[in-house]
């Protein structure tokens, strides 16, 4: 690290999403905050969440049925305790944002609650219909914008960890002049979302590369349930809007999901039909896809009232329109795709990793609370929660940035070439081999074909997408990997070869450099 500039601060925050904001806010009060984020801010899975927020605000609702509904989505893989965390802290984290003044719909004096798949009771608040995460992210992030000890660093994307002696001490980051430095922090907190990114069609945005999974684990740190990778049923297959999200909400309020034939076909795979857990829907609909020989299925909106679509979901209408599709009138063509990854950097309830002074919190960790499928609307509001703990753990200690004089940053040679072309043909590999549908061969496949690049791994990388694609090839492995040995189905991991559950793979997979461990 010689000759590298350095920077100072007492809390490095690595992503601007809800999980990083609401962190950075919450200890802004006492520490010094640098958020860095590789693009514009609200590039970022919360900005573009549609249905909504999950919490058991409702008279006829409890944290208990809550609970109930996060561990059967979850297939016997939540963890419990992190579940109990989540439905028991939400609302008062939820009724929190209504105070900073957080628009959620209204009906009547009361705020509106939608439904989705495998909630047992209407618990989704929503704004603006279907706008809800970039309503909460605007307010979030001008509140961060006001904030004195908060630094936001556009255009600044984390390279690698640095870790002295099991503790991480900082970053080294890209400027967007293409500079690298290094930041010195008492704290690292990843809030770099997901990996949606590996996969070709995705609902996640641009910036979804598996950074933060990739960063710790080339740091030490133990990564969990990765081979839980999940599919959304209904994204749009248009041209024109590749991984264009249609809301869980809309077959909440009704919508149904029809084959080429124009057949509806969830009551036959499931009792709760379109609003069964989000894998089964997600696999019927491409086992229908494969029956008929097509690239998609259909969702029916037309039964709907006109008024309530347009009032609901005004941003599906809209887009839809834009792209000539009116959902009121036509049926709307749906596939599943890459959409939120179960897995991440191990924590545990309080966001705290196996490497001192680094914590995870949102999509890039994993407590273990959605097991192995995750119940929609359940993540902005996993963001909350625990970024909150975070936060409270983080105030419960003395932070200064660590001067590190001993630094070593082993892996600072020049050199990995990223070939994109070579990436995309990755990516298809992921959704052919490693995607909604796995098997042994198919798997052994995919992992032949990315070893090629494995060497790359230990470069590091000198511009954007080099990481980037050093990121997601690291993911690519990990989930191949955890895949490979998971050698039965549940949840959002199929494996066509062993498509039973079976008890005794009730356990978690942790895979951490070094060593691969099983629990
Ligand atoms: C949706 O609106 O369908 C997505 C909600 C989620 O993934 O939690």
């Amino acid at each position: 690290l010689t000759g590298l500039p350095r920077e100072e601060t007492d809390i490095l925050v690595i992503g601007s999403g809800i999980a990083g904001l609401y962190t950075a806010l919450k200890v802004a009060g006492r520490y010094r905050v640098v958020l860095v984020t590789k693009d514009n801010p609200a590039e970022c899975a919360t900005d573009l969440a549609q249905g909504g927020i999950a919490a058991a605000i409702d008279e006829e609702d409890s944290a208990a049925l809550h609970l109930e509904d996060t561990l059967t989505a979850a297939a016997g893989l939540g963890d419990p305790a992190a579940a109990r965390v989540l439905v028991t802290e939400g609302p008062g984290r939820v009724q929190e944002l209504i105070e900073w003044g957080i628009p959620f719909d209204r009906e009547g004096d009361k705020v509106a609650l939608g439904k989705e798949g495998a909630h047992s009771r209407r618990r989704i608040l929503h704004a603006g219909g279907d706008a809800t995460g970039a309503i909460i992210w605007q307010g979030l992030a001008a509140r961060a914008a006001g904030a004195r000890n908060i630094q936001l660093w556009p255009g600044t994307m984390a390279l690698d960890l640095l870790v002295v002696e099991g503790r991480c001490c900082g970053a080294l980051v890209l400027t967007g002049e293409g500079n690298i430095k290094a930041v010195m922090a008492g704290a690292v907190v990843l809030a770099c979302g997901g990996a949606g990114r590996i996969y070709p069609v995705t609902t996640n945005p641009a910036v979804a590369t598996g950074d933060g999974v990739a960063m710790a684990y080339r740091a030490g740190a133990e990564v969990m349930d990765v081979e839980f990778y999940q599919f959304h049923p209904t994204v749009l297959v248009h041209p024109g809007a590749p991984g264009f999200l249609i809301s869980e909400a809309v077959r909440g309020e009704g919508a149904i999901l029809r084959n080429q034939a124009g057949e509806r076909f969830m009551p036959a795979y499931h009792p709760l039909g379109e609003l069964a857990p989000r894998d089964v829907v997600a696999r019927a609909v491409a086992s229908e896809m494969a029956r008929h020989g097509s690239g998609h299925v259909y969702l029916d909106l037309t039964h709907l009232k006109g008024e309530l679509v347009e009032r609901r979901f005004p941003t599906i209408t809209s887009t839809c329109r834009e792209l000539g599709l009116d959902p009121l009138k036509e049926w709307l063509p749906v596939a599943p795709a890459a959409h939120y990854f179960m897995g991440g950097v191990r924590t545990d309830l309080n966001g705290r990793t196996n490497i001192t002074g680094l914590y995870a919190g949102g999509e890039v960790a994993c407590t273990g609370v959605h097991g192995a499928n995750r119940l929609a609307s359940n993540s902005l509001l996993e963001g909350l929660v625990f970024g909150g703990r975070i936060a409270a753990e983080l105030l419960n200690q003395e932070l200064k940035p660590s001067p590190c004089p001993r630094l070593k940053y082993n892996t600072l040679k020049d050199g990995g070439q990223e070939d994109t072309d070579n990436w995309l043909a990755a990516q298809e590999i992921m959704q052919q081999r490693a995607g909604l549908i796995r098997n042994g061969e198919g798997l052994q496949e995919a992992a032949s074909t990315l070893e090629s690049w494995w060497p790359l791994l230990d470069y590091l990388a000198r511009d954007r997408l080099a990481a980037e694609i050093r990121n997601m090839l690291t993911v690519a492995h990990l989930i191949i990997t955890a895949a490979t040995w998971r050698r039965e189905s549940r949840g959002a991991h199929y494996r066509e070869d062993f498509p039973e559950t079976v008890p005794t793979y009730r356990k978690r997979l942790v895979l951490a450099r070094e060593k691969e461990a099983r629990e």
